[in-house]
C-alpha cells in the first residue's frame, strides 16, 4: 500500500514540485489548496509530468471542520507537507492581521488534527528570513533567531515555536521544519513553475518577465553593500532539488529515523551569488541579454545570507545538485512556455 501524504498548498510553486517527487517517489498524495495564489490547473499539469493524479481538495487551511473533513475523507494519511501560507514580504506589512491570520491559523488546525486522525509527522515550511542578518556566513542551524523585519519573517518564527511547543507537550507528532533559502526555477518539463500575481517582487520572476519583455526594466536594488560587487547576496536554490529535500525528510519521519522529535535543517546550495553574478549568469546561460539598472537600496533588504546546508548533506544525504546554469534556463523555458500557453 502507497503510503499517503497531505500536501497543503500543493498547487503553488514549492507545492506542485513537491508533489511529482512525491509521486515519483511511490506516495499517494492529497492536495489541498484554497488556491489564493495559485490555479487548479496545476493539478492536471502534476498528471501530465507523473502520470498519476493526485487528490485534489479546495479547502482552505484555515476552515477547521474542512480539514477535518478532508481528513475524514482520506484516512490513513500518515504525514503532512505544510507549504500553504501567504509569502509576500511587503504585503505582509501593509496587512499584518491577514498573514497572523492566515500563517498562524492554519498551522494550528493541522497540529490540532493530527493527533486525532492519527498523523505521525509535518513538514513545516520555514525560511532563512528567521536568520535575519546572520552574524557569521554560511549560516548554520544554530544561528540565533534575530528579531523578524516584517509579519511574514514573524510568522515563520513564530510557526516554529508552535511546532516545539505542541511536540513538547507530549503530542503523539513529530516535525522537520526545512529552512528554505531562495527556491527559483522551474520544472524541466516547464509544465509547473512560479506564477506570480501581478507585478513580481522577487528577483527571478521579474528577471525573466524583463527578460521576455513584460517589464521594460529590471532594476537592481543597491550596489553600494558591503558584498564584493555591492549588490545583496542570496543562495539561489533550484526548486526541484529543494522538493526531493521533501521526499527525503518525509521518509526519515515515517521510518523513525529522525534524532530528535523536531529536526531543523537548512536547505540551500552553500553557495552565495549576488544579484549582478546571477543577472550575467542568466545572460550567458540562456544568451538572452537583459535590460537592467541599479536603483536605490529596497527598505528591509538583507545584505547577504546563505546557507551552510551540512547538516541536510550528512543526516538527510541530500545535496543541492543541479548547476545554477541550468537552473536559470528552466526559468527561462518557463517563462516562454507561459508566453506560448498565453497565459503571460
Ligand atoms: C525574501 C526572504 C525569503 C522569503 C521571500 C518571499 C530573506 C533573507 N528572504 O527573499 O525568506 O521567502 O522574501 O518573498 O528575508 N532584487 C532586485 N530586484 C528585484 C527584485 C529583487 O534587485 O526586482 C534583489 C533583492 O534586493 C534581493 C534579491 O534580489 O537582494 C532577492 O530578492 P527576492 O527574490 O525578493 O528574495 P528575498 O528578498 O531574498
Amino acid at each position: 500500500m502507497k503510503q499517503r501524504i497531505l500536501v497543503t498548498g500543493g498547487t503553488g510553486f514549492i507545492g506542485s514540485h513537491t508533489v511529482v517527487e512525491l509521486q515519483n517517489s511511490g506516495y499517494e498524495v492529497i492536495i489541498v489548496d484554497n488556491l489564493s495564489n495559485s490555479k487548479a490547473d496545476a493539478v492536471d499539469h502534476i498528471e501530465q509530468i507523473t502520470g498519476i493524479r493526485p487528490a485534489f481538495e479546495q479547502v482552505d487551511c484555515c476552515d477547521l471542520e474542512g480539514m477535518d473533513a478532508v481528513f475524514a475523507k482520506y484516512p490513513g494519511i500518515q504525514g503532512i507537507i505544510h507549504f500553504a501560507a501567504s509569502k509576500a514580504v511587503g504585503e505582509s506589512v501593509q496587512k499584518p492581521l491577514l498573514y497572523y491570520r492566515n500563517n498562524l491559523v492554519s498551522l494550528i488546525n493541522i497540529l490540532e488534527l493530527m493527533p486525532k486522525h492519527g498523523v505521525k509527522g509535518i513538514i513545516f515550511s520555514s525560511s532563512c528570513t528567521v536568520y535575519g542578518q546572520p552574524d557569521v556566513l554560511p549560516v548554520t542551524e544554530e544561528a540565533p533567531i534575530k528579531k523578524a523585519e516584517s509579519p511574514y519573517g514573524n510568522t515563520k518564527q513564530i510557526n516554529e515555536e508552535i511546532v516545539r511547543d505542541t511536540v513538547a507537550s507530549g503530542a503523539p507528532i513529530s516535525a522537520v521544519l526545512l529552512r528554505y533559502f531562495n527556491p527559483i526555477g522551474a520544472h524541466p518539463t516547464a509544465l509547473i513553475g512560479e506564477l506570480p500575481n501581478g507585478v513580481p517582487q522577487n528577483l527571478i520572476p521579474f528577471l525573466t518577465q524583463t527578460a521576455i519583455g513584460i517589464r521594460e526594466k529590471l532594476s537592481v536594488f543597491g550596489d553600494d553593500y558591503d558584498t564584493p560587487d555591492g549588490s545583496c547576496i542570496r543562495d539561489y536554490i533550484y526548486v526541484v532539488d529543494l522538493a526531493k529535500a521533501h521526499v527525503i525528510a518525509m521518509q526519515r519521519i515515517l521510518d523513525g529515523k529522525q534524532k530528535e522529535k523536531v529536526e531543523v535543517f537548512n536547505v540551500g546550495t552553500g553557495r552565495g551569488l549576488s544579484v549582478l553574478e546571477l543577472i550575467h549568469a542568466f545572460e550567458e546561460s540562456t544568451g538572452v541579454k537583459l535590460n537592467y539598472q541599479i536603483t536605490g537600496r529596497r527598505a528591509g533588504d538583507i545584505v547577504k545570507v546563505w546557507a551552510d546546508p551540512t547538516l541536510a548533506n550528512n543526516e538527510l544525504g541530500w545535496k543541492a545538485e543541479t548547476p545554477i546554469e541550468d537552473t536559470l534556463r528552466s526559468a527561462w523555458k518557463w517563462q516562454v512556455h507561459l508566453r506560448e500557453t498565453g497565459v503571460q
